[in-house]
């Protein structure tokens, strides 16, 4: 597993700055005056750093941004980075800097000279999730990093800060780990056996076998996994938080769909290799779960993930299929390819039954569609009550993972009438998210508040984003567990 780069917070005072690290880098405010230390780095460095602060390029600067000097003279550091970042910066701007900052993780090590300034841990947060690095594959050895140190007032307080922000990057890059990993290497067995890992960490977990399924008439999840070698699983992890260990936990489902060939509804070969991360809703539970362990959260949680493959074979599952569910409806497939929602059917109708959760929220890679209609910027929510929908905006807000709320009325459950079963899996093309939405909601029990996050565009990016590098994002992780800590924990 990918660890977080370690960040230590020292006490800034008493520290020549002159005397620091490979890399040092000092967080100033835009229209702040120099303290003590920065005046003795001053001259230390010829004036270097009050030209710096008085030319052009520092003045036109944005908060987070970086200005560098090469070998200035005076000091024992090669580079000298000059972040600028307002005194109180908002968690965006701190964050911006983090970011920017991750670049220059040197393998001599990082001084940052934090002084005053608030929001520390969040500068070090973003800097520990934008220093990732999915190299489990390459041959050529991963990057050397050095220690990153943070000296600043009260490095206690900031460390109290940072604990839980830990918890939250151990908990993305799980995530991003499961999402990255090829499906040769990361079948159904292997991401069961990395869940059944996080029992170390207190949280009770089961694997639940094709023979289990059978028995609880799993029948939609084991037709998608029909066809495949890797045997079909469903993972369940509870945190119980609360002294209450009976009190109606909120249920969080995942699509882990391991690799995604659409069936005998055989996907376009170009691209394909992208379906790797067709299991993003499962790694999404996974990572938060983590988070709520590692931090010790008051609330019970309980994660369920159905783990699958869909593939082409002689006895794989095909167009024209009947299958009954688990609630007792019967599903006609039309493609093979709309497996998502097969498998969630079962696994939300199994978490209701056996845990009555208050709200419940699946994460699935589910739809192109979604991905036409929101692009690579955007979730898309679909959600039967506006008190959730409204508290998971403001947690999007302020994690900046975006959301948008979309609409699923009635009307488009026309196109998935079936002549045979109860309802087809399949509908028009045009407004498939939100087809693939009603689809799901017949499978939520009455007085279930649910929402359905349809995350097929921003699991993975083919680009850096801020927080990441390309590959896999963690999106959703940080939007939850915030979720999680405003509306659901007890303090
Ligand atoms: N896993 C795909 C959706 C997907 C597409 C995820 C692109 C990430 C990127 C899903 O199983 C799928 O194949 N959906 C079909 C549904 C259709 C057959 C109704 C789709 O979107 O085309
Ligand atoms: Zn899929
Ligand atoms: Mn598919």
């Amino acid at each position: 597993m990918t660890t977080p780069l370690p960040i230590d917070f020292r006490d800034s005072a008493n520290i020549e700055l002159a005397a620091l690290g490979q890399r040092l880098a000092l967080i100033i405010d835009p229209a702040g005056k120099l303290d003590l230390q920065l005046r003795k780095l001053d001259t230390a460095t010829r004036k270097s750093l009050s030209r710096l602060l008085a030319s052009e390029s520092w003045t036109s600067s944005r908060p987070g941004t970086i200005l560098s000097l090469g070998f200035p003279a005076g000091i024992a550091s090669e580079q000298l980075l000059i972040v600028n970042l307002p005194m109180r910066p908002s968690v965006d701007e701190a964050r911006t800097a983090g970011a920017a900052l991750a670049a220059h993780v040197a393998p001599g090590g990082l001084a940052i000279f934090a002084g005053h300034h608030a929001r520390i841990e969040e500068v070090a947060h973003a800097l520990a999730l934008r220093s990732y690095h999915f190299g489990d594959h390459k041959t050529a050895a991963a990057p050397a990093r050095g220690q990153v140190v943070f000296y600043l007032r009260h490095p206690e307080v900031v460390a109290r800060a940072a604990s839980p922000l830990a918890a939250l990057a151990e908990g993305v890059f799980f995530t991003r780990d499961l999402v990255n990993e090829p499906a040769n290497i990361l079948t159904t067995s292997e991401f069961a056996s990395r869940i059944a890992g996080m029992a170390d960490l207190g949280l009770k977990i089961e694997i639940l076998e094709e023979d289990d399924l059978r028995a609880l008439g799993m029948n939609l999840l084991l037709a998608v996994g029909e066809g495949s070698v890797t045997p079909t699983k469903v993972a369940v992890m509870q945190w119980t938080g609360l002294p209450d260990s009976d009190a109606p936990p909120l249920a969080l489902i995942g699509k882990g769909v391991v690799f995604d060939t659409g069936g005998i509804s055989l996907k376009n070969p170009g691209g394909m290799e992208d379906m790797t991360m067709d299991m993003g809703g499962a790694a999404l539970v996974c990572g938060v779960m983590r988070t709520l362990a590692l931090r010790r959260a008051r609330v019970n949680v309980v994660g369920v993930v159905g783990l699958v493959e869909n593939m082409p074979a002689g006895n794989a599952y095909r167009p024209g299929d009947v299958f009954t569910s688990m609630k007792g409806d019967t599903v006609e497939i039309i493609s093979t390819d709309a497996e998502g929602r097969l498998l969630l059917a079962d696994v939300m109708w199994y978490a209701q039954q056996r845990f009555k959760p208050a709200v419940m929220i699946d994460f699935a890679t589910l739809t192109g569609n979604i991905i036409a209609a929101l692009g690579a910027e955007y979730a898309g929510l679909f959600c039967n009550d506006d008190t959730l929908t409204s508290r998971m905006m403001g947690a999007s807000r302020t994690e900046s993972e975006g959301l948008w709320p979309m609409p699923m009325p009635p009307a488009f459950d026309e196109s998935l009438k079936s002549n045979v079963a109860d309802v087809k899996n399949k509908g028009a093309v045009q407004g498939g998210a939100i087809i693939a939405a009603r689809f799901l909601s017949r499978f939520v029990q009455p007085g279930t508040l649910w929402a359905h996050v349809d995350i097929a565009g921003v699991a993975s990016l083919s680009r850096d984003s801020r927080l990441a590098p390309r590959g896999a994002t963690g999106w959703g992780v940080a939007l939850i567990n915030r979720l999680i800590q405003e509306h659901f924990e007890k303090s």
